[in-house]
């Protein structure tokens, strides 16, 4: 029997896609919150003996991750042959160090919390960064799809002669990936963090690239500072309005008007959080490592990479 997919709430459009492109089926579930806060899940389609599959973007993780969590108990509870997370968003990937003296490594107890909940997981360019590896944190197979095609697609479609932007060390990663794809220069800026609203950046001289369109290419967008301070910085080097793309568009309070407001050209992100920005659909790169965590061929190599 194939595998059935349950949506948890805002993630209807992704739960879709990805049945449409792996042939699975939609659940029906309720899930919803009692009026004091507390999580109500009931599965009305049987689960016995079925693979069900969860799926939950976690940005905003701290309001979802409970639910979550006892939607996977109860998929347990009501006898799921296996229970796997789709995360298009995996959270809490940049806490991946002790910054501070009484800090923890919460990357590290948020992963023990999905590991005890499920079989396995798929997720889309989690924040790895002094963390090598999801299989470092992670206690169940962990396979990890890439966004960097479908990011250079679209910058192949929509952007003559462009100049990839890393706007942090971090950043690198995606960018020179995407860079190699397009066959495209890129450079990588350096950034300095003073706080979750402030930072700032080293941008080497920029006299060479004039004639070209710069594209930021970076992970994450939270409060998008990181993003309006290189588009500044890019402006006042003479380049022409970069266009700003992130995989995971998460745009805290009023970050996205901010952006857009900043003088670039356009902000384009992939769907793994519903967004208005979305342009880069992951759902068929997503099904595809779905599917082959469902047969199973994967599992023992599935290492989170
Ligand atoms: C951090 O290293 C990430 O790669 C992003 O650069 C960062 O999360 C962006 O954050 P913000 O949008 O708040 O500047």
């Amino acid at each position: 029997m194939t595998a059935l997919l349950f949506a948890m709430p805002g993630n209807e459009a992704m739960a879709a896609g990805l049945c449409s492109a792996g042939g699975w089926t939609l659940g029906d579930w309720e899930i919803r919150r009692f009026p004091d806060g507390e999580s109500h899940v009931r599965f009305l389609t049987p689960i016995a003996g079925r693979a069900v599959v969860l799926v939950c973007s976690l940005d905003d993780p701290d309001r979802k991750a409970l639910a979550l969590y006892l939607a996977a108990s109860v998929a347990r509870e009501l006898g799921a042959r296996q229970v796997g997370l789709v995360l298009p968003y995996l959270a809490y990937m940049r806490q991946d160090c002790r910054f501070h003296d009484g800090e923890g490594v919460t990357a590290r107890h948020f992963a023990r919390l999905l590991s005890g909940m499920c079989d396995w997981l798929v997720t889309v360019d989690p924040h790895l960064h002094r963390i090598g590896h999801l299989d470092d944190i992670y206690a169940v197979p962990a396979r990890v799809v890439a966004a960097a095609p479908g990011i250079a697609a679209w910058i192949a479609a929509h952007v003559a002669l462009p100049l990839l932007v890393g706007p942090d060390e971090e950043s690198e990663q995606w960018v020179a990936g995407v860079a190699a794809t397009l066959g495209s220069p890129y450079i990588v800026l350096q950034k300095t963090r003073q706080g979750d609203r402030d930072v700032t950046l080293r941008v080497p001289d920029l006299a060479a690239w004039r004639d070209r369109t710069p594209v930021l290419v970076d992970d994450i967008a939270s409060t998008a500072r990181t993003m309006i301070a290189a588009s500044a910085h890019l402006r006042a080097a003479g380049l022409t309005a970069p266009w700003c793309l992130a995989v995971h568009p998460l745009f805290a309070g009023d970050a996205y008007a901010d952006l857009l407001g900043a003088g670039v050209a356009g902000v384009v992100t992939s769907n793994t959080v519903a967004h208005a920005s979305n342009r880069i659909d992951m759902a068929g790169p997503i099904a595809a490592a779905l599917g082959a965590l469902l047969a199973g061929s994967d599992l023992a190599s599935a290492t989170g990479g």
